[in-house]
């Protein structure tokens, strides 16, 4: 028996290749090995999106997203959160079970209060329907970034302070920190990340890929001169896309003789032929939105049917079912 895999996704907007390095790309990794569920967490965007058609468009591109990298819909379980509302009804008991306090503790909580945010209930109670995600399809493994490693023991929590109250009804999930889920560096050495405009984008044009290549700062070292791959900002991309020019790229470098327009240029080639294909896929998949919503519709339906029988059992369990 095929362990369950969960995770929960939002949408943020245009991905970048430090998104697919970081998180995306282990769910095409991992889609033979384990029965995966992926769904797009757009309970959990309402705590920060408040316009409809925004939710809307940005959930859509997401899905469209997955499927171009290669998620599998005939091997992952694609759906929407909300297609699935019986996680709410779970996250309301799981909140009669869960305090104040612990959840106050939470990092998500404390960070948006200490930036003097006005915190909306749906956020301080995040933890508690990312609970309810995780349990309610009895998952076995959530595969995070460390950022969400404390979620993730609020699920355990939840999960062992139900089976005490209630008898036992809830798998204890295992969170997967994988060493892939590292930070990714942007083209100006910080972290990759949309708000500070260093990404390279994963459907980027050529135009886009060749300008962001350009921009990456190098040091003054002439042609001839040897450079130190491991310090140097052009080969850290090299090490993502460059594959079978890696260790005769690395050589030169260290020989000298190498100049770093040269290196750009080989760079630039590499990651078009990297990005080119999914750009391609998502082209294509673009051009059809009512297949994209009927693979979710679909995966929604085999996600809701599992949820429902878990429901049942702690509809029963906690007393709401007369007999
Ligand atoms: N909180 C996660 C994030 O911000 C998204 C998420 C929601 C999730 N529910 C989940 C992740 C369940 C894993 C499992 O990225």
């Amino acid at each position: 028996m095929k362990k369950t895999l969960l995770s929960g996704v939002k949408a943020t907007g245009t991905v970048h290749i430090g998104n697919y390095f970081g998180a995306m790309r282990q769910f095409v990794d991992r889609q033979d090995d384990f029965r995966q569920f992926i769904f797009i967490a757009n309970y959990h965007s309402l705590t920060s999106v408040s316009d409809g058609a925004l939710l809307q468009k940005l959930t859509l591109e997401l899905a469209m997203d997955y499927l171009a990298i290669g998620v599998d819909p005939k091997k992952t379980t694609l759906f929407l959160q909300s297609d699935v509302p019986e996680v709410t009804e779970l996250a309301w008991i799981f909140n009669t079970i869960t305090t104040v306090p612990y959840l106050m503790r939470a990092h998500a909580y404390k960070d948006a209060e200490a930036k003097n945010k006005e915190v909306n209930v749906g956020l301080f109670d995040y933890p508690i329907l990312m609970a309810a995600d995780i349990l309610i399809y009895g998952a076995d493994v959530v595969p995070v970034g460390l950022d969400q490693k404390q979620h993730i023991e609020i699920a355990r929590d939840t999960a062992q302070k139900f089976n005490r109250t209630f008898g036992e009804t809830f798998t204890v999930p295992e969170p997967m920190i994988l060493e892939e889920v590292q930070t990714i560096m942007g083209t100006d050495g910080r972290k990759m990340s949309k708000s500070y405009g260093n990404g390279i984008g994963l459907f980027a044009s050529d135009e886009e890929i060749r300008k962001a290549v350009m921009s990456i700062p190098t040091d003054s070292k002439g042609v001839e001169e040897p450079k130190d791959p491991e310090t140097c900002k052009v080969f850290y991309f090299h090490k993502l896309v460059s594959g079978n020019d890696l260790e005769s790229i690395r050589a030169r470098y260290l020989a000298g003789g190498i100049g770093y327009k040269e290196s750009k240029d080989i760079l630039f080639e590499n990651m078009r032929a990297f990005i080119e294909p999914m750009r391609a896929r998502r082209e294509e998949i673009a051009r059809d939105p009512e297949a994209v919503i009927q693979v979710l519709r679909d995966g929604g339906v085999v996600a809701r049917a599992e949820a429902q029988k878990k429901m049942s059992e702690v509809r029963e369990k906690v007393g709401l079912i007369l007999k």
